[in-house]
């Protein structure tokens, strides 16, 4: 069975709560929440406080994706805010073992995220510590852009690697998810699919979501 997590970076501002209360009902398994600070990536969003009013509206757990320098200084604010998973960025995290055990001591499920270049060699010696590895199949910053291709094979290396090494390690993948592109991730061995503009850009969002959704069981 795959996941569906809606990224709210692509829903309207306005009305937050809604949104959320929306793609739940439509099917979603996790809500993706994407933070910016305009120094790992160009553009800013949200922090703690937004995680923190989503928490009372939601049962679906609520994936923080840090893209941000020095994400220690922050992990404590989302986990207390209600953050389910953290995610950092291993280009972001210069001591990566001590940023995940700070995760996990605040009772958060840990995650790496690698950028489209960035090789999977980097988080070979940590793949025991995760309890989930991103691939950006877009470079981070902005929604609505196009999926990068040559992640998959990484992504199948992955998938085998940790087959063989016995562990249970989910493969997120976020950037560009449609109806098309989530198959070849499926196929690869992804078993959490982000998706902002394939869902909150189409008038019908629960339409969008069992779409995306069914592509990738197939
Ligand atoms: C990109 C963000 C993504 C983004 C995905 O930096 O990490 O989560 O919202 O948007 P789509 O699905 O539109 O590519
Ligand atoms: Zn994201």
């Amino acid at each position: 069975m795959i996941k569906i997590a809606p990224s709210i970076l692509a829903a309207d501002f306005s009305k937050l709560g809604e949104e959320v209360q929306e793609v739940e009902k439509a099917g979603a398994d996790w809500i993706h929440i994407d933070v910016m600070d305009g120094h790992f990536v160009p553009n800013i969003t949200m922090g703690p406080i937004v995680v923190d009013a989503l928490r009372p509206l939601t049962k679906l757990p609520l994936d923080v994706h840090l893209m941000i320098e020095n994400p220690d200084h922050y992990i404590e604010d989302f986990a207390k805010a209600g953050a389910d998973w953290i995610t950092v960025h291993v280009e972001a995290a210069t001591h990566l073992h001590r940023t995940i055990q700070l995760i996990r001591s605040f009772g958060v499920k840990p995650g790496v995220v690698l950028n489209p270049h960035t090789p999977i060699e980097s988080i070979q010696h940590i793949l025991e510590d995760v309890d989930m590895v991103l691939f950006m199949t877009v470079n981070p910053g902005f929604g609505g852009q196009k999926f990068i291709h040559s992640v998959i094979p990484k992504v199948e290396q992955l998938a085998e690697i940790i087959k063989d090494r016995g562990l249970s390690v989910e493969i997120q993948i976020d950037g560009g998810i449609n109806e098309e592109t989530i198959v070849l991730c499926a196929k690869a061995g992804a078993t959490v699919f982000v998706a902002g503009s394939a869902i909150y850009g189409k008038e019908d969002r629960a339409k969008a979501l069992q779409s995306i959704k069914r592509a990738g069981e197939e």
